[in-house]
């Protein structure tokens, strides 16, 4: 069957369609209904229905005979080993540590947090919550302790699974510290952590109520799983809004396993046994996704990576990985190949390994501009496939569905719409568009399974910020063009959220962060273009009235402090110090235009500007 056949099922008849792909799930119990839209526009997926997660991802391989096959490779240059686990060895594993968190009075629908490095311990945890039923949130660890003290607290959080220390190239990062901090901030100082301690950092001292990881299994005995509904949570991830509050992204266990397991060969074009490598960080979806949970679902081999495409020792880092467990398939950022472009232009280092088994490379993220596309086909001479997603879907809205068609690729498109996304594009006022016309991206109301079903504790918000702008639709705050043929082009963002080396942030939490500062009267942060992380904050402060301050030393003190309140990953690019910010006559910022600016990019004079002559200031500090 062609795409468009494929395509056009899906949206007309969705119970249909996800009803015959669902049979590629083990249920304990069959659904009521595929789909449920007796709440909408709030839909839900296959209620009624029961299974578990960790049981479709690892017992049901090992029943049908696949436990002596390798579930889980952690690589990791940076300790300098490599670590295989089979279906086998990973279940029994999970399912100790499942009885670990059943003894510290984890039970079914409490909250995990899991703030870990990219050990194999961090799938143990997620995948013995889901065992149990619990529901994990992890936290990546480059965030700062404030930001982890508000997913814990707005996550009501049971217990905290922790390690000793995280490891960033050469420099080995103290978590426990940082967790305290975090804890304390979070006012839950008291509650439960199991903290694995590493060699490179061993545990000294811990708070009282730590137990470390080795003491917890010991005693534990391996549980089973238990089963729970098809729209119960199996994690929360916390996402950048608008706003410096976080968003938790509620993933339901039914339509999250059926679609991912889907995703598998029919987009990624990958069969049980084969060995794929999403080189991202489990603190992100695409970890979640595309690390943990499709590649196991799917009885595949999946690769966990502690280390960064270049330096870790150098930048043949993934030629190597490729090479040794024979990837099948690569899932990265863009960003990770500039990295490796920068250093190695003509591809030396890549010519020493035999990257054979490498099919395809999938790309997401961020947009993959054309030129880092053209050179990754160069160099790896297969196909190079962008695809659009985010937090909240799960899986890709967009992509080359290399296990149903092969399509034609045009760089700077991720391609066609996916089965179940009925993706449009909208003027401001809701009319949609002519093909060619860029607007507002949306997806026509039900998203397919595997979607988020709510934010977490704040059904409204949930309301507000996906489903109120455009009724019937869900707001994906992308802007873009669907051409004549149906391909997506994503070119901006509409809100203030910035992608940074394929991360996601809110200019609002950095914004907070500045202004957190004695000095800053005002200020406002932008996403500037960087050839190497795609997007970089750059902020502007201006300062109270009669300041006298040392403005280097400022600047130093405001980066830092951008540092310890939202994380590293966050670190501005520079801070501008301004006398004015521009405005429209009600108090609007203006950071679009002062984005174009900075870009050097042509821009039209907002009309509601309350003084065109601060857009030359601004002009000038740039300069
Ligand atoms: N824990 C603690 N600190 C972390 C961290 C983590 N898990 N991840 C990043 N950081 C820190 C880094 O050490 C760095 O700190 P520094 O400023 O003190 O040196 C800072 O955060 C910025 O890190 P990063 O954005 O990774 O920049 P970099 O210059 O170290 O590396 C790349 C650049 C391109 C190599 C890197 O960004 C990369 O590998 N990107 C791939 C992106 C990716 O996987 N995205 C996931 C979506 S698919
Ligand atoms: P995140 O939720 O962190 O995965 O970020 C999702 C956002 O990243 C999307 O809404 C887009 O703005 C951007 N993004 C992800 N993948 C792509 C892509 N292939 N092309 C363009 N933008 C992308």
């Amino acid at each position: 069957m062609d795409y468009r056949d494929l395509y056009r099922q899906s949206l007309d008849d969705p119970d249909q369609f996800w009803g015959e792909v669902a049979s590629g799930i083990d249920w304990s119990r069959p659904w009521d209904q595929v789909l449920d839209d007796s709440q909408a526009p709030y839909y839900q997926w296959f209620s009624g229905g029961e299974l578990n997660t960790c049981y479709n991802a690892l017992d049901r391989h090992c029943e049908s005979g696949r436990g002596e096959q390798a579930a889980l490779i952690y690589d990791s240059p940076v300790t300098v080993q490599v670590k295989t686990f089979t279906y086998f060895e990973l279940r029994d594993q999970v399912a100790r540590f499942a009885g670990a968190l059943r003894m510290q009075g984890v039970n079914q629908g409490d909250r995990v947090i899991i703030y870990m490095p990219m050990i194999p311990q961090a799938v143990i945890a997620m995948l013995a919550c889901a065992r149990i039923g619990a529901i994990h949130s992890l936290v990546f660890g480059g965030f700062a302790p404030q930001e982890l003290a508000t997913r814990i607290q707005d996550a009501g959080a049971k217990l905290v699974v922790s390690a000793s220390c995280g490891i960033e190239g050469k420099r080995v990062i103290p978590y426990l510290p940082l967790l305290e901090e975090a804890l304390e901030l979070a006012g839950s100082i008291e509650i439960p952590r199991i903290v694995f301690s590493r060699p490179q950092l061993p545990v000294e001292d811990p708070h009282p109520a730590t137990v470390l990881w080795h003491d917890a299994i010991s005693t534990a005995e391996a549980v089973d799983c238990v089963e729970v509904s098809a729209t119960d949570p199996l994690y929360i991830l916390y996402t950048s809004g608008t706003t410096g509050q976080p968003k938790g992204v509620v993933r339901p266990n039914g339509g999250h396993a059926v679609a991912l397991k889907w995703s598998m060969d029919h987009i990624y074009n990958v069969q049980p046994g084969d060995v794929y490598w999403a080189a991202s960080d489990i603190g992100w979806v695409v970890g979640h996704s595309y690390i943990v949970y499709a590649p196991l679902l799917h009885g595949c081999t999946t690769i966990l990576y502690e280390g960064k495409p270049v330096g870790t020792p150098d930048c043949g880092a993934f030629w190597r990985v490729i090479e040794q467990h024979k990837v099948k398939c690569l899932f990265t950022a863009p960003t990770a190949f500039r990295a490796i472009r920068r250093e190695d232009p003509t591809g030396e280092l890549l010519h020493q390994y035999d990257i054979s088994s490498l099919d395809t490379l999938f790309l997401a993220g961020e947009r993959c501009d054309p030129d880092t596309l053209h050179w990754a086909e160069t160099q790896l001479d297969v196909p190079v496939i962008d695809h659009w997603w985010q937090t909240e879907t799960g899986w890709p809205m967009a992509a080359n569905p290399m296990g149903i068609e092969v399509m034609e690729v045009k760089p700077g498109s991720p391609t066609v719409a996916m089965p179940g996304y009925d993706v449009r594009v909208l003027d401001d006022e809701g009319v949609e568009l002519p093909r060619g016309q860029y607007g507002n991206i949306l997806v026509k109301l039900p998203l397919p399974p595997g979607n988020l079903s709510t934010l977490w504790g704040d059904q409204q918000r949930f309301h507000d910020a996906y489903l109120s702008r455009f009724e019937g639709y869900y707001l994906t705050g992308d802007a873009g063009v669907l051409d004549e043929e149906g391909y997506l082009w994503v070119m901006s963002r509409i809100d203030d959220v910035i992608n940074v080396a394929g991360h996601r942030l809110s200019t609002g939490a950095l914004e907070e962060a500045l202004a957190s500062h004695e000095h800053v009267a005002e200020c406002a942060v932008i996403g500037v273009e960087d050839q190497l992380k795609g997007e970089m904050p750059l902020g502007f402060v201006v300062l109270n009235a009669g300041t006298q301050t040392d403005g280097k030393e400022l600047k130093n003190v405001l980066v830092q402090q951008v540092r310890s309140l939202v994380g590293a990953i966050a670190t501005p690019r520079d801070i501008l110090i301004v006398d004015r910010l521009p405005k429209t006559r009600s108090g609007k910022i203006l950071r679009g235009t002062m984005r174009a600016i900075a870009d050097g990019k042509p821009y039209e004079m907002p009309a509601t500007i309350e003084d065109p002559a601060v857009l030359d200031e601004i002009a000038a500090v740039l300069s």
